[in-house]
């Protein structure tokens, strides 16, 4: 279970579509979505100190590798949890490949945010939450991903999927000039 990190790290991209092409015919594969924000809302709720662990320590993510003809090696520094100045969740990052060895606070706190991290991925696991459902050749899938964390079941046999991003900014604007197309009328 993941936010999808990938190239992108200062910039991961708002909104993300997967493209399911091929999908194994056996069982295997299926997708698993999780609202992050109603994890980040039951672990504050159950456990304030857990919540206020994930959004202030520290973690390292690391991606390294080659695409496209060129190497690429980001790091960023930031919480699982990520909060703006009024205290709402505006992003979560979380991706166990992706997650340094190397850990930048002191042991201590290492102990007391691992604790933290097992709460956060159990309730994300809770089926009260999290909804599992297999895409078929053709679907696509999308949504908020600074928000919603996604996995998938083991499968055997072929499975492709291709992703694309977006920002909201785009999708806002492409949906005024829509808008403002179809109403024919000047929408701000
Ligand atoms: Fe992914």
């Amino acid at each position: 279970m993941a936010t999808a990190f990938h190239h992108f790290m200062e910039t991961m991209k708002n909104v993300i579509l997967l493209h399911c092409i091929i999908q194994p015919e056996s069982s295997g594969g299926e997708s698993e979505v999780t609202d992050g924000l109603s994890v980040c809302d039951r672990l504050k709720e159950m456990d304030e100190d857990c919540y206020k662990t994930l959004s202030s320590v520290p973690v390292r993510w690391i991606d390294r590798g080659h695409d496209g003809g060129y190497n690429f090696h980001n790091v960023y520094v930031s919480p699982v949890i990520c909060e703006d100045s009024c205290g709402n969740v505006k992003r979560i990052n979380f991706s166990e490949h992706h997650r340094d060895s190397k850990f930048p606070v002191s042991i201590d706190r290492v102990h007391i945010w691992y604790d933290a991290i097992e709460k956060f991925v159990k309730i994300a696991y809770n089926e009260k939450i999290i909804s599992t459902f297999k895409m078929k050749p053709g679907d696509i899938l999308t949504f908020d991903n600074h928000r919603v964390l996604h996995g998938r079941k083991g499968y055997q046999g072929s499975r492709l999927l291709i992703g694309g991003y977006l920002d909201w900014d785009l999708i806002k604007s492409r949906t005024r000039v829509l808008q403002s197309q179809l109403s024919n009328t000047n929408i701000n």
